[in-house]
């Protein structure tokens, strides 16, 4: 295990009826609210009432930013920055997925700073100085609602980038589980498989010695594939949304990459896919996750691959090899019984630019760190998804 610092400061309100506790919790940071949410899921479910009623009842003055996309744009980023400016606000509230909070972020710290925000994201500027930040979850899977990161999209460049800093952990996140049971079918399959591919991409790790963050890592698999499936079967199952949500907050809140290497290759690879297709994020990590396995199974990774099948599917399979082959078998299925499509081709991508996005994604240098990956490796992870 290598050395590390460890600090989650964002405070969690997790329960059924936290919401209420939402006006008390900003009115410790700020009094004049930037208000973030998406495409209208809140407004259907009553949650944008409850809000809006709640920063009245605490005097808190509310602006509005709807209409985030799923793979958020910098121009709402943009848009973002100029209401809170122009109205002064002082707080910045998501109310929906990942894609509200990491906008929220991106706005809070790009009203501390006088360029484009797209400069934090391109490595042209570092966060220095944000406004706070607060969530309230409607979705489990980024984990977001506990982390420094933000993932934007920028259309013009085609590429979807991300950064982080401590400055961006939100002060306060509310995880409702009963906010969740609106979440599609589809939604709720991408989220559980965006889960599990953040632990993926922390426990296969070329580091030793780290048998505590491991089982920490399996427990938190064996969670989505035991409630993944029953949040989908049963949308309103209190006790599937509420394993599935802490979930997701702990799986990328860092405790997972304590004293380790990660690898993040599959994300790197997903995020340009998005970038281009404009595909749910979910969706592109659960069709790449079982390619990505086998092509890094090898003679040095064979052993860990078979601890992951023996720990998480139960594999009694004794040579390492066939083990992992079983472990990445069993994966690829789950995914395919929350109804997420084998190939890319199936959700209708075409297969003309793979040589490119190869390119791109190990143009600084080769990719990952449990095997390293080769741009010919991730042309053959491309070619065998599509
Ligand atoms: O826009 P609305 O109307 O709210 O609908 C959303 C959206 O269409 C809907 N939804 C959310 N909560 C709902 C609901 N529908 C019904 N009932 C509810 N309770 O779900 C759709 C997807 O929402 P989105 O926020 O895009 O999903 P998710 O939470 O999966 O976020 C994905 C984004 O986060 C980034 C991804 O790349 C992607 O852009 N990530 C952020 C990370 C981070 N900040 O740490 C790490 C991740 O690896 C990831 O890259
Ligand atoms: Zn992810």
């Amino acid at each position: 295990m290598l050395n590390f610092n460890f600090q989650a400061p964002t405070r969690i309100l997790f329960g059924q009826g936290e919401t209420n506790k939402l006006g008390k919790e900003i009115r410790k940071h700020g009094s004049r609210v930037l208000l973030v949410y998406g495409g209208g899921s809140i407004k259907k479910s009553g949650l944008y009432d409850q809000v809006v009623q709640i920063l009245a009842d605490h005097a808190i003055t509310c602006i509005e930013l709807s209409g985030v996309q799923p793979n958020p744009r910098i121009d709402s980023v943009r848009q973002g920055v100029t209401l809170c400016r122009k109205h002064q606000l002082d707080f910045v509230l998501a109310v929906g997925g990942g894609s509200s909070l990491d906008c929220a972020k991106a706005i809070a710290a790009g009203v501390k700073y006088e360029g484009d925000p797209w400069d934090f994201f391109i490595g042209k500027a570092f966060i220095k100085e944000a406004l706070p930040i607060g969530s309230i979850l409607t979705l489990a899977a980024t984990g977001s609602e506990m982390n420094p990161f933000t993932v934007i999209s920028n259309p013009e460049t085609g590429e979807k980038l991300g950064t982080g800093s401590t400055r961006l952990n939100p002060r306060f996140s509310i995880l409702d589980p009963v906010h969740t049971f609106s979440v599609s079918a589809e939604q709720t399959a991408a989220g559980t498989a965006d889960i599990m591919s953040h632990v993926f991409e922390q426990y296969f790790s070329p580091t030793p010695g780290t048998y505590i963050q491991d089982r920490m890592a399996e427990a938190m698999l064996k969670t989505c594939i035991k409630y993944g499936p029953l949040a989908i079967a049963e949308p309103d199952n209190y006790e599937a949304r509420s394993n599935l949500m802490w979930t997701s907050s702990l799986a990328l809140n860092g405790l997972l990459s304590t004293g380790k290497i990660t690898d993040w290759a599959t994300h790197d690879i997903e995020h340009k896919l998005s970038a281009l297709y404009d595909i749910t994020h979910g969706l592109g990590l659960a069709i790449l996750t079982p390619y990505w396995m086998k092509q890094v199974l090898n003679e040095q990774t064979a052993a860990k691959m078979a601890t992951y099948a023996r720990n998480v599917w139960d594999i009694t399979e004794t040579d390492d090899m066939q083990a992992a082959l079983e472990g990445i078998a069993q994966t690829a299925n789950f995914f395919r019984s929350l109804g997420i499509p084998a190939t890319f081709k199936d959700i209708g991508l075409n297969t003309d630019q793979l040589t490119e996005i190869a390119a791109d994604v190990t143009s600084k240098g080769s990719l990952g760190s449990f095997k390293i990956l080769t741009y010919e490796d991730v042309l053959n992870i491309l070619q065998s998804a599509y």
